[in-house]
């Protein structure tokens, strides 16, 4: 067994590149990064972008909010400039640019269901066309797809039953047990702060893989994979071993 639980970079390598970028994701396959997670959410014309935020202002050079925007609006959008100048012209990828990458570079993925605050229609966009989009051809083979939104999870799940799940929440303390199993998730991911060991080895005597964020220091990792942890979602790959990153 590892000293470390599988590495996955969050957002990207995104202490090296500005997160939820092909160049983030390029980076975290440079540094030896097996994984890496990214933000889902829709705009108004059904594309689906990645990005964190449901406002522009903090990662690209558009501001407010993008449910009213197209797809033509995003793409004009700088997403690399706020990091550094090296990354300007970097732009919001869609989400089948992230599958697609991962699925050349045959590296695991973590899609990240936002809670979309678009209203109701864009949400039933929302995993329509992310149904059609697992469904591509050009998917990795190694795929969770997770939410906070576990209302949005279920909906992505009826749309998508062969897709392993991931049940994210804040703090272990929150109740897990009963949405998780009903909805067959495979994984739990449960935020670091405050999360003990107990709660670890609760998740995992029910039979659920746990990939806790973010986790930046190394020891800690290597703790956490001690408590029985599956993954971490890292912003920072390039500080793990490289037997730790090929998992
Ligand atoms: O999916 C793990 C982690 O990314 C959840 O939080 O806010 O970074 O998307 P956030
Ligand atoms: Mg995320």
């Amino acid at each position: 067994m590892s000293d470390f639980p599988r590495i996955i970079a969050h957002r990207g390598a995104s202490s090296l590149a500005p997160e939820n970028t092909i160049a983030a994701f390029s980076k975290a396959m440079e540094v030896g990064a097996r994984w890496f997670e990214f933000d889902v959410d829709i705009v108004g014309d059904g594309s689906l972008i990645v990005i964190h935020d449901d406002t522009l202002d903090r990662t690209t050079t558009g501001t407010g909010s993008y449910y009213r925007l197209g797809f033509s609006d995003i793409r004009r959008l700088d997403a690399g400039r706020w990091f550094s100048d090296t990354y300007r012209f970097e732009r919001i990828p869609e989400a089948a640019d992230a599958l697609e990458f991962a699925h050349a570079q045959q590296m695991g993925a973590n899609l990240e269901i936002k809670p979309c605050a678009g209203g109701e229609r864009l949400r039933e966009r929302l995993v329509e066309s992310l149904a059609v989009a697992v469904a591509g051809s050009k998917v990795p083979s190694r795929l969770i797809v997770s939410s906070f939104d576990h209302e949005l999870l279920a909906a992505f799940h009826a749309a998508s039953p062969n897709v392993a799940l991931g049940w994210l929440i804040e703090r272990a303390c929150e109740e897990w047990r009963e949405g998780a199993t009903a909805l067959g998730a495979r994984a739990i991911h449960p935020g670091v702060e405050g999360l003990s060991r107990r709660d670890v080895q609760a998740m995992r005597d029910a039979g659920f893989e746990v990939n806790v964020w973010t986790v930046n220091d190394v020891e800690q990792a290597r703790e956490l994979a001690s408590w029985g942890v599956t993954g971490i979602f890292t912003d920072r790959p390039q500080d793990f071993p490289a037997d730790a990153l090929a998992l």
